[in-house]
């Protein structure tokens, strides 16, 4: 009698490769659902004309990124270049990044940030900068951690009298 085949070993758990790429349309809901996730404020219609505008810009130099791992969107990144605002030569502004809580610590971020950055360099940029909240020490180590500085600029604001 024929020995019976051993059993098929199991299947390969699905290699969750992170990649980054432009968003595209299909990406917003996630987008949206994570910014609300971080934020805890949704704001669909602020991120679909976010999208269009992105769409219509992105020869201006608009960018607008998503790290996936698998097929998820785990992340994102906004930034585009301005030219001589502030009275600053042309320089790109990181103007959002976010990651989902449960894809923290992979290297989503740095990745957004580099693949951001090559953009700008292609613009030939050779500066970036950005905001961000006094007391937001998490955003505040992962921009030290790319290597950002204290910028010559300071921001400033008023309350306006209605
Ligand atoms: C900040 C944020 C984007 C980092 O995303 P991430 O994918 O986890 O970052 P990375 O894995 O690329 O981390 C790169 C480096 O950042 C630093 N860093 C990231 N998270 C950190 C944490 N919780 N504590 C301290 N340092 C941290 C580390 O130096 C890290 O390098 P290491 O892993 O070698 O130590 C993510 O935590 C996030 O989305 N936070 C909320 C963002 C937010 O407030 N957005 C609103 C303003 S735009």
């Amino acid at each position: 009698m024929a020995a019976a085949s051993p059993p098929a070993p199991p299947a390969e758990p699905e290699r969750r490769a992170l990649s980054i790429r432009t968003v595209r349309r299909g990406d917003l809901k996630a987008v949206i659902e994570l910014d609300a996730l971080v934020t805890g404020n949704r704001k669909p219609a602020y991120w679909n004309s976010l999208y269009q505008r992105h769409e219509e810009a992105v020869i201006t130099g608009q960018h607008f990124l998503v790290a996936t791992l698998g097929s998820q969107v785990i992340g994102f990144v906004i930034g585009e270049v301005r030219d001589w605002e502030f009275g600053s030569p042309p320089c790109g502004w990181i103007l959002a990044i976010d990651v989902r809580p449960d894809a923290r610590l992979l290297g989503a971020a740095t990745q957004l940030l580099q693949v951001l950055c090559q953009g700008f360099k292609r613009a030939k940029v050779s500066k970036v900068r950005t905001l961000l909240a006094r007391e937001n020490t998490l955003i505040l180590s992962f921009f030290r951690s790319q290597g950002m500085m204290i910028s010559p600029f300071i921001p400033l604001e008023m309350d306006l009298a209605p």
